[in-house]
């Protein structure tokens, strides 16, 4: 659990320390006051990334030069860290006052789980939106994931590299010689996604049930790649598309273009669905993510970050959401208005925050 948050220059906030964090917090202000800002910092010490923007260096205060975000971690057992992340003109990750060189020793001391407005998205934005979300998601519940990632991502960039020069014996050589390797690490990348697609997607349907209450069919659909998760096929393929490839000059298949679907009552929510049942199927997804984590050992612990969701859901649908939400070891909620009274949150703290200041 957190118990306590440093901030310096991290978006609208100066310096900041936010001591007397409980297990339910509430951060009640304004628009644009900061409660955002501090669920990005909680999230941003649990993946070294924000969850609204790709660039690192829209996080520090505007003017300043660099930011730092730090937090005091107890967890069940009694043993507790002090974790610090500093982004000066080189990135500092400590912990206990240790260095740690590797982002992969320093991340996932805390798990994440973001609830946004733009959950929607998930439904009903692009492909790409839905190919971070997994991504994401795996590398949180299997760190190993991310290193294949990145080796995949690579390898592209490179064979994409020749692709662009153009064909010619030299530039086949050199583009084949990366083949291999998107091939192994494709497969493999392929393969993790459709087991968490296919773990998150009976997770799902049985909160989308217990929800609405109703037994239509519901179901994470992924649309794999002809030959992508297989290695003999993989390599095969790339024989039939590589001139393809080079006239186009990028990889015309392979799990950076993948895309998954949600399906409700048998058709695609995203070009069928209401409003309504998109947001409840992204809240669902989301939810899932809580119960994979969960069921995936006990440490570290699961936090939960809920920024402006529970406004717009129905009586009955907030208290669905906050009996599965209830399973997390930490919430952090945002409201700009005192939420109704509810049991779930009678204990919870609550912040009151200003212009990057608690008031
Ligand atoms: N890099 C930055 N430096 C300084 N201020 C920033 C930076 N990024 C965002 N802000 C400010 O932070 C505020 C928005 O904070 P946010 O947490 O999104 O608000 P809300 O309370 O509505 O969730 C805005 O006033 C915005 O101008
Ligand atoms: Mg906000």
């Amino acid at each position: 659990m957190i118990k306590c948050l440093y901030l310096k220059n991290f978006r609208n906030y100066s310096e900041f320390r936010l001591d007397g964090i409980g297990k339910i917090n509430i951060f009640i202000g304004k628009n644009g006051q900061g409660k955002t800002n501090l669920l990005e910092a909680v999230f941003f010490l649990s993946m070294l990334r924000s969850f609204r923007t790709s660039q690192i260096s829209d996080i520090k205060k505007i003017g300043s030069s660099g930011f730092y975000v730090g937090a005091e971690l107890s967890s069940r057992g009694g043993y507790g860290r002090h974790i610090e992340s500093e982004y000066l003109d080189k990135r500092k990750l400590m912990i206990e006052g240790v260095p740690v060189g590797k982002a992969s020793e320093f991340v996932n001391q805390i798990r994440t789980v973001v609830f946004s407005p733009n959950d929607i998205l998930l439904v009903t934005g692009s492909s790409s939106m839905r190919r971070r979300f997994a991504d994401m998601f795996i590398s949180a519940v299997h760190p190993e994931y991310m290193a294949i990632l990145q080796d995949y991502y690579l390898a592209m960039q490179k064979r994409n590299a020749f692709l662009r020069i153009g064909e010619n014996s030299k530039t086949i050589a050199s583009a084949k010689a990366f083949e291999p390797i998107l091939a192994d690490k494709g497969v493999k990348i392929v393969c993790f996604r459709e087991r968490m697609l296919s773990e998150l997607s009976s997770h799902v349907a049985g909160l989308v049930k217990d929800v609405t209450g109703t037994e239509r069919e519901f179901l994470l659909k992924y649309n794999i790649q002809r030959g992508t998760d297989n290695e003999g096929e993989y390599l095969s393929r790339f024989e039939q598309e590589r001139e393809r490839d080079f006239s186009r000059q990028y990889a015309t298949f392979g799990p950076h273009l993948d895309d998954f679907e949600f399906i409700y009552d048998g058709k695609a929510l995203r070009n069928y669905g209401s409003t309504g049942q998109c947001r409840l199927a992204s809240l669902c997804l989301k939810l899932a993510c809580i119960r994979i984590m969960k069921s995936s050992g006990d440490e570290p612990e699961i936090v939960a970050l809920v920024d402006d969701v529970t406004g717009e859901l129905d009586i009955e649908t907030k208290k669905s959401f906050y009996s599965v939400i209830k399973d997390a070891d930490q919430i952090f909620f945002t409201f700009t208005e005192s939420p109704d009274t509810d049991d779930f949150l009678s204990g919870a703290k609550i912040f009151k925050i200003s212009e990057g200041q608690t008031v």
